[in-house]
């Protein structure tokens, strides 16, 4: 069911080109290669270093020595086609190099950090702006991106919650098929992190994870299924444990699911030496135990590691690595490699000068990205009353921060500030003040003072507070979710001027807002945007565009309510108001502070008429229905019509609803349009009591609506064949 990998490697080596030799079968091509291949040469082909800086003298000679398969890290054009000249001449057996670069969401041209890209509902462009990376990358000579990272968090204290498309299966799975095509038209892609990386205890970095098998198959591994169907060539290992079993070294996950169930062909590369990581995670004692581990768990390439290449010759040579097992990974690697044409064509798509910044695209991308959280008398979008604007707050003229954790090649000298943009789109007519008030994290309340004065002086307050982006990604989980530093203060002292104020908000994760919810008229949730920053912020608080943005994950009411998620089991005693033993809290309401799937817009939307084409239906049909959305407001707008299902009964419980399908829709003021949901019955299976995948008969409900806690519903049943 790996539909696009022929289309890739057309899209790359052009079938007419492709000399003689080139066109027999890949297999007959590795079976040759593996034939001619020493053990070292072999396992050389597992061995995934990374560059610090150039390509180090000893590292330049194990390429030539043949004992390096790929090198990450690599910087530019040059590096690259020299690096792949010194294997394809110089090397035995001219095996060309992959080229791995972590391009998450942008090479040069940043685009919103994923998770704020998943708030567009709109795979398209996540497909587009992955198409774009993808493209830049390879005329920089990377061939591999470790890349899209599928995780699916529900956790906010994470700080890789950043890096993913949120808490939800369904939404996950379509931007990662998205993503895995979009890079796929030049490079290879990455499913990353194999698996359930999210869900570590506490939302500590790296911490231990310990789900049922039910869950991992249910909410963690659907992304990367999706990725795989998608023809993802390449699945990272995680540096997690799930139940007691590194991810690194579970022959479960990586053997019997990935290639066993799901027919995965293309290779597995380990996490940053997530190999020589079992020897503290306690599997293993030495490095040569953790390499026959990993090994034998179906892990083809050590990154950093070097415990392949150390070791596994000497494990062979006595017997107790088969080498069936290398041969294997090394056939999974070449695979990769001719499936991207890098024998015929190393250089394919690299480029003398790098192609020009794709702006438009960036700032599409951010504006759809974009959630508007509260809009109280509708002080946005501001109007011809806003003569004198403060733009306040330690990110309002950052050009840093908005790249994000992760950002590649990109350049802060390409980022257009909120503060820039704002004094252009509010021009000549108006009066923009500015200061700063505080810095991002340190405990100066010096300049509140003077911020709160031009406060008062202006019309409205535009405050643009948040993290700075080294507090999201990897290796930056946090135990307190509010804004760091004395930002906080900041936001209050503005507040009690009794101006308007807009917050504004950049942050890799939800943050607790539950003060700002009560007492600040607007918030804006623009996450880490990418070099279009401020254009599209500006667009949005102007008016020129409609906010459509809805959030991918459950903005909490505090800490202590983490793990949120809409999708949860009802429990045996959900929350009845006034009842003191249901589940639930003494302090908060168990609902979050703004749900998933929540955003709102500068007009309004109606439904009604809801109905289902047929309520009795089998296994192999498809539930069709139809809603009708009405722009019951005075602007044009785009909403996002959300589709959810309960499952009633099962042989095991049930989330309380479940996303099953969404569309983006664009109404004029007062336009009513009926859209059609098709939801195939099959899309409603999940792993019941006995660990078989089923849809099981019965009755079901369906939800309707603007978000997930929408109430239009209907009933109808699955009955069997
Ligand atoms: C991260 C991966 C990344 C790798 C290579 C690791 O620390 O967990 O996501 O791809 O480094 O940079």
């Amino acid at each position: 069911m790996r539909t696009t990998r022929p289309l890739l490697i057309l899209a790359i080596t052009g079938s007419l080109s492709v000399p003689l030799a080139a066109q027999a079968p890949i297999e007959r091509r590795i079976d040759s290669l593996l034939a001619r291949m020493t053990l070292e040469e072999k396992v050389g082909q597992l061995n995934l270093p990374s560059v610090f800086g150039p390509v180090s003298p000893a590292q330049m000679d194990l390429v030539r020595k043949g004992l390096v398969g790929g090198l990450f890290n690599l910087d530019g054009a040059q590096a690259a086609r020299d690096i792949q000249r010194v294997a394809m001449e110089q090397s035995r057996l001219h095996i060309p190099l992959l080229l791995g670069l972590d391009v998450i969401h942008g090479y040069r041209t940043i685009f919103p950090i994923p998770l704020a890209e998943a708030g567009t509902w709109d795979p398209e462009i996540a497909e587009a702006t992955a198409r774009s990376a993808a493209r830049e990358a390879r005329a920089a000579g990377v061939n591999w991106t470790f890349a899209p990272m599928v995780d699916i968090a529900r956790d906010p204290r994470w700080g890789r919650i950043a890096e993913g498309s949120g808490e939800d299966p369904y939404l996950g799975s379509l931007m990662a098929a998205a993503r895995v095509r979009g890079f796929q038209t030049s490079i290879l892609a990455t499913a990353k992190h194999f698996a359930a990386y999210g869900g570590a205890e506490a939302g500590r970095e790296y911490n231990t994870v310990d789900v049922s098998e039910r869950t991992v198959r249910d909410i963690y591994l659907p992304p990367f299924k999706a990725a795989v169907d998608a023809g993802a060539g390449s699945i990272m290992s995680a540096f997690n444990e799930i139940g007691g079993v590194p991810s690194s070294a579970n022959p479960w996950l990586t053997n019997t699911v990935l290639r066993g169930e799901w027919g995965f062909d293309g290779l597995v590369v380990s996490d940053w030496t997530s190999i020589a990581e079992l020897i503290p995670h306690g599997i293993a004692a030495t490095r040569a135990d953790a390499g026959r581990l990993a090994l034998a768990a179906g892990v083809d390439m050590d990154m950093v590691s070097q415990i392949y290449l150390d070791s596994l010759p000497a494990l062979v040579q006595s017997g107790r690595v088969p080498i069936a097992q290398v041969d294997s990974a090394v056939r999974r690697i070449l695979r990769e490699k001719l499936r991207l044409g890098l024998f015929e064509d190393p250089n394919r798509g690299v480029m003398a000068t790098p192609p020009p910044l794709d702006r438009d695209l960036a700032r599409r991308v951010a504006r759809e990205s974009i959630v508007l959280l509260r809009n109280e008398s509708g002080l946005l979008p501001l109007g011809a009353n806003a003569k004198t604007i403060a733009v306040i707050g330690p990110l309002a003229a950052d050009s840093a921060a908005p790249l994000g954790p992760w950002h590649t090649r990109g350049q802060p000298g390409d980022v257009v500030s909120v503060l820039t943009a704002i004094r252009e789109r509010a021009g000549a007519g108006a009066t923009v003040l500015h200061a700063a008030g505080t810095g991002l994290t340190d405990a100066d309340t010096s300049g509140i003072a003077a911020a709160v004065a031009l406060a008062r002086r202006a019309d409205v307050t535009v405050l643009v507070v948040g993290e700075p982006d080294s507090m999201s990604g990897e290796a930056s989980s946090r135990a307190r979710l509010d804004l760091p530093g004395v930002q906080e203060r900041l936001q209050q002292a503005v507040v009690a001027t009794g101006k308007p104020v807009v917050l504004v908000l950049m942050n890799g994760r939800p943050l607790i807002l539950s003060w700002a919810a009560e007492h600040v008229p607007a918030i804006v949730e623009t996450w880490f945007l990418g070099i279009e920053t401020g254009h599209a912020v500006a667009d949005v608080l102007f008016g020129d565009v409609n906010p459509s943005g809805r959030l991918p994950v459950s903005f909490p009411r505090t800490v202590g309510q983490i793990p949120i998620y809409y999708n949860a089991k009802n429990t045996g005693r959900p929350a009845v108001a006034g009842q003191h033993f249901p589940s639930k809290y003494l302090d908060v309401p168990n609902s979050p502070l703004f749900p998933f799937g929540y955003g709102l817009s500068y007009t309004s939307f109606g439904y009604r008429d809801l109905r289902l084409r047929g309520a009795r239906l089998g296994p192999a049909d498809t539930l069709v229905v139809t809603v009708t959305v009405a722009n019951t407001g005075t602007r044009a707008g785009t909403e996002v019509a959300q589709l959810y299902v309960r499952d009633d009964v099962g042989s095991v419980t049930r989330p309380v609803r479940e996303l099953k399908g969404f569309q983006r829709v664009a109404l004029a003021p007062g336009e009513t349009r009926s859209v059609e949901f098709r939801v195939p019955v099959q899309s409603l299976a999940f792993w019941d009591a006995a660990m078989k995948f089923v849809v099981e008969p019965g009755t079901f409900h369906v939800f309707v609506g603007s978000n997930s806690t929408a109430e239009l519903d209907a009933g109808f049943e699955v009955v069997a064949p």
